[in-house]
C-alpha cells in the first residue's frame, strides 16, 4: 500500500458532495491502491449535517480511507493537502444562467485561494466545481499566487461525458466507442461541443450524422442540459457533476489513454487565440499527472465563430470580477 494522499472537498456536506466523498473513498478517483485522509470543509451551519457525512463514511469500513477530517476552517482543511475539490458554492436553480452566481461565489474563492496558498502542499491539484467555474478557477489562481496556474483546473467533464453520451446514443453504440469529443470554452450555455474530431469506432463522427442534428440537436442539448437537469430534478445535477469530477481528477493523475483526448478548463497560453490567463475548456492529453492542450487541431468558420462568442464571454466574467483580480 501507498502512503495515504490527503484530499480536501469543500461543500462536503452539499449534493454534489454527498454523491463524490464515498466514491473517492472507495478508490473510484485515485485507484485502489492509493489510501486517502479525506479533509471535508463546509459552513458553521452545514457542521451537523457534516458530522452525518462523516458517521455513514466510518459506517462504510472503506479499506482505503485512512482517516477523516471535518472543519468549518478553510486552513484547517486545506493543510497539506495534496489535492482539492472546490465544490462548494451556491447552485443556480430555475431560471437563473450560471454567471448570476459570479457574485454570490466570487469571495469564496478569494478566500480558499489565499487559504491553499498558504497551507497547501505546493504540488497540490485543484478543481473548481462550483459555478460559475471557470471564472472562479482564475480567480483561486489568482489569490493562490505560489501555485502554479496549471495545477488549478475548472471542471468541463460534465459538458464533455453529456457530449459523448448524445453521440452513443444518436450512433447506437457504447460511449467507450467515441472519443475526442471537446468541449471549448465556458462551462455555460455558450459553450463549444465540438465533434468535428471525434471518432466512432475509429470513423469520423461528423461523417455519419447530419449537420443538422449537429446543429439543431447535438449542441443545443449539450449546452443546455444542465438547466434540463434543474427543470426535471427540480435541483442542480450531482451524481453525475460528482462522477465528472472523479474522471477529470482520475485521467489528470493516471493520464489519458493513447490518441484520447478529454476537455478540461485550463488557464489559457494563447492557444487558438484565447487571451492568456482566461480559464478555458481546451483538449488536454493526460501524462505523467501533467496536460497538455492538443495541439494545430484544424478549426473551420462554424467552430471558429461559436470558440470566440464562449471566449468573448469569459473576457466579459473577467470583466465583471475585475476589482477581485487586482
Ligand atoms: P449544494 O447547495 O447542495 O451544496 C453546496 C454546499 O457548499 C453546501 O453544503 C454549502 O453549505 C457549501 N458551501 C457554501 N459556501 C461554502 C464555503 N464558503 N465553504 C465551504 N462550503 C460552502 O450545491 P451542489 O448541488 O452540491 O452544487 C455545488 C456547486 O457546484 C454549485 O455552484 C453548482 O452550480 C456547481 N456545479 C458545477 C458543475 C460543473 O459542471 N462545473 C456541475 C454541477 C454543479
Ligand atoms: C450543470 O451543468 O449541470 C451544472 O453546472 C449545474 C447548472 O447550473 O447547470
Amino acid at each position: 500500500m501507498r502512503t495515504p494522499v490527503r484530499i480536501a472537498i469543500t461543500g462536503a456536506a452539499g449534493q454534489i458532495g454527498y454523491s463524490l466523498v464515498f466514491r473517492i473513498a472507495s478508490g473510484a478517483m485515485l485507484g485502489t491502491d492509493q489510501p486517502v485522509i479525506l479533509q471535508l470543509l463546509d459552513l458553521p451551519a452545514a457542521m451537523k449535517g457534516l458530522e452525518g457525512v462523516a458517521m455513514e463514511l466510518d459506517d462504510c469500513a472503506f479499506p482505503l480511507l485512512h482517516s477523516l477530517e471535518i472543519s468549518d476552517n478553510a486552513k484547517t482543511a486545506f493543510n497539506a493537502c495534496d489535492y482539492a475539490l472546490l465544490v462548494g458554492a451556491r447552485p443556480r436553480s430555475a431560471g437563473m444562467e450560471r454567471a448570476d452566481l459570479l457574485s454570490a461565489n466570487a469571495n469564496i474563492f478569494k478566500e480558499q485561494g489565499m487559504a491553499l496558498n498558504s497551507v497547501a502542499k505546493p504540488e497540490i491539484k485543484i478543481l473548481v466545481v462550483g459555478n460559475p467555474a471557470n471564472t472562479n478557477a482564475m480567480i483561486t489562481q489568482h489569490y493562490a499566487r505560489d501555485i502554479p496556474a496549471e495545477q488549478i483546473h475548472a471542471m468541463m467533464r460534465l459538458d464533455h461525458n453529456r457530449a459523448l453520451n448524445q453521440i452513443a446514443k444518436k450512433l447506437d453504440t457504447s460511449v467507450r466507442a467515441v472519443r475526442n469529443v471537446t468541449i471549448w470554452g465556458n462551462h455555460s450555455a455558450n459553450q463549444y461541443p465540438d465533434l468535428f474530431h471525434a471518432k466512432a469506432q475509429n470513423k469520423s463522427v461528423a461523417e455519419q450524422v447530419s449537420r443538422d442534428w449537429i446543429e439543431n440537436t447535438f449542441i443545443p442539448t449539450v449546452q443546455k442540459r444542465g438547466a434540463a437537469v434543474i427543470e426535471a430534478r427540480g435541483a442542480s445535477s450531482a451524481a453525475s457533476a460528482a462522477n465528472a469530477a472523479i474522471d477529470h481528477m482520475r485521467d489528470w493523475v493516471m493520464g489519458t489513454p493513447a490518441d484520447t483526448w478529454v476537455s478540461m478548463g485550463v488557464p489559457s497560453d494563447g492557444s487558438y487565440g484565447i487571451a492568456r490567463g482566461v480559464v478555458f475548456g481546451y483538449p488536454c492529453y493526460c501524462h505523467d499527472g501533467k496536460y497538455t492542450i492538443v495541439p494545430n487541431l484544424s478549426i473551420d468558420d462554424f467552430s471558429r465563430a461559436r470558440i470566440e462568442k464562449s471566449h468573448q464571454e469569459l473576457l466579459e466574467e473577467k470583466d465583471a470580477v475585475k476589482s477581485l483580480l487586482v
